[in-house]
């Protein structure tokens, strides 16, 4: 079979690593992939993740048997409904069902109409009024423009004049371009954060090991927001007392309510939650894997993936019984010095040519330059382990990272040190 993966980060890596398991699997396209992916997929540089009508196009010409949309941008630009119209099986929600992240608007909407749990918000259009309506809150409040933003869309001002910068800052100023044309203001929760990716065809859900992310770029969750410094799989705070409260409160429900919306979601839906004093809440959807969530939720899956993913696009996951392997896995993220502000890009990287067989190194920012692997981005690798316990897959991960150099090379030193101390108590 031939694959096509649109994309080329992390995640990209992770899920063009685990389809290749599959026998049957003769070539895998990367559109555009990046340097490290080269050595695992054939990577067409010159076609973007966001360039539909290329990727289309490359897909017809290639006779691609089964194409997977990983990145938010193309599910919400139509790649799936496109890449379908031209007969091409694929794994990914369609642009309807991506407004599930594309707008948090419809999202809340969509929360509030059914009843599924999250912070209670109001939708803003206009900056006066919504200027007028944060008056009267407390603090900390958060204030979210409506669409897609790079994950930068969200801010938390501690204060009013705090939120008077933010709201001239999505709205008037366009920090986010016509992302920030609505903002959504809503309650701050606090509790612990889970991420729970699943497969789902609309109907039937696979939820897939629970992870945690790590957004702050400094040691002790300090610093600027970023895309995730490292992830650790399962969270300890996916409790199965949580777990079954998900399912009932938030992941059938939600399901549902996008089934009435006429927009059944298929592909892999990840729920942003917060275990509140009230229970599991929707912090946000993502229409796709998160990254770098998946570079430690697919190591630990058993069943093969393609089967996984033509399942839910043939809308039969009921058949299929996702297993999973019963250790813990860690990915610490190697970024470049001074990300996620500006960073410098085109260094030499040493990467041993063999690690331990629980050790993988997926590529984000890289990039092959006179043959040699350079760094092309401010995530540049993420190293993961997978071990019989948390502790071990740490340290193994860690120990990884020391074999591995770049020039200004950075990276958290604390990546699954809270939930080692959750699991300890
Ligand atoms: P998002 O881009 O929606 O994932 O938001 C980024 C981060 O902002 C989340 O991971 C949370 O840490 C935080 N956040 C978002 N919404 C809320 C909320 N209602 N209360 C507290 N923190 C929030
Ligand atoms: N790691 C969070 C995300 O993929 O959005």
């Amino acid at each position: 079979m031939k694959l096509l993966v649109v994309g080329g980060g992390g995640r990209e890596h992770a899920i063009i690593k685990k389809l290749k398991e599959n026998p049957a699997v003769e070539t895998i396209y990367a559109l555009p992939g990046n340097g490290g992916i080269a050595a695992d997929a054939v990577c067409v540089p010159e076609i973007g993740a966001k360039d539909i009508p290329a990727i289309v196009e490359f897909a017809k010409a290639n006779a691609i048997d089964f194409a997977v949309v990983a990145p938010d941008d193309p599910l919400a630009l139509g790649c799936v409904d496109r890449l379908h119209e031209a007969g091409i099986p694929c794994f990914g929600p369609d642009a309807a069902a991506a407004r599930i992240e594309a707008s948090k608007v419809f999202s809340k909407n969509l929360m509030k109409k059914y009843g599924i749990p999250t912070a209670s918000y109001e939708v803003f259009s206009d900056a006066a009024k919504a200027l007028d309506y944060l008056k009267a809150q407390s603090f900390p409040i958060v204030i979210k423009a409506d669409g897609l933003a790079l994950g930068k869309g969200v801010l938390i001002p501690t204060n009013y004049d705090e939120a008077v910068a933010a709201i001239k800052s999505i709205m008037e100023d366009k920090a986010f371009g016509d992302s920030g044309n609505e903002v959504v203001i809503e309650e701050f929760l606090t509790g612990p954060e889970v991420s729970v990716l699943a497969f789902t065809d609309g109907v039937a859900i696979a939820p897939m090991v629970s992870s945690m992310d790590h957004k702050r770029a400094g040691d002790g969750d300090t610093g600027l927001n970023t895309g995730g410094m490292g992830t650790i799989a399962p969270n300890p705070y996916y409790t199965a007392d949580v777990a079954k409260a998900c399912m009932e409160e938030i992941f059938l429900p939600t399901l549902a309510a996008m089934r009435a919306e006429g927009c059944p979601f298929k592909g892999c839906l990840y729920f942003g939650l917060m275990v509140t004093e009230n229970g599991p809440k929707v912090i946000e959807y993502n229409c796709r894997f998160g990254d770098p969530e998946t570079q430690v939720v697919l190591p630990l899956l058993k069943t093969d993936l393609l089967t996984i993913m033509q399942a839910v696009e043939d809308e039969r996951l009921d058949e299929i019984d996702v297993e999973w392997k019963d250790e813990s896995a860690a990915c610490v993220i190697l970024a470049s010095g001074g990300y996620p502000g500006s960073y410098a890009k085109g260094k030499e990287m040493t990467i041993p040519a063999t690690c331990a067989e629980n050790v993988t190194v997926y590529h984000a920012g890289s990039a092959l330059r006179d043959g040699r692997l350079v760094t092309a981005g401010g995530r540049v690798l993420g190293v993961t382990a997978t071990a019989p316990t948390l502790k071990e897959a740490l340290t193994q991960a860690y120990a990884a990272c020391e074999t591995i150099h770049f020039d200004g090379m950075m990276k958290r030193s604390d990546i699954g040190q809270r939930a080692l101390a959750a699991m300890e108590k």
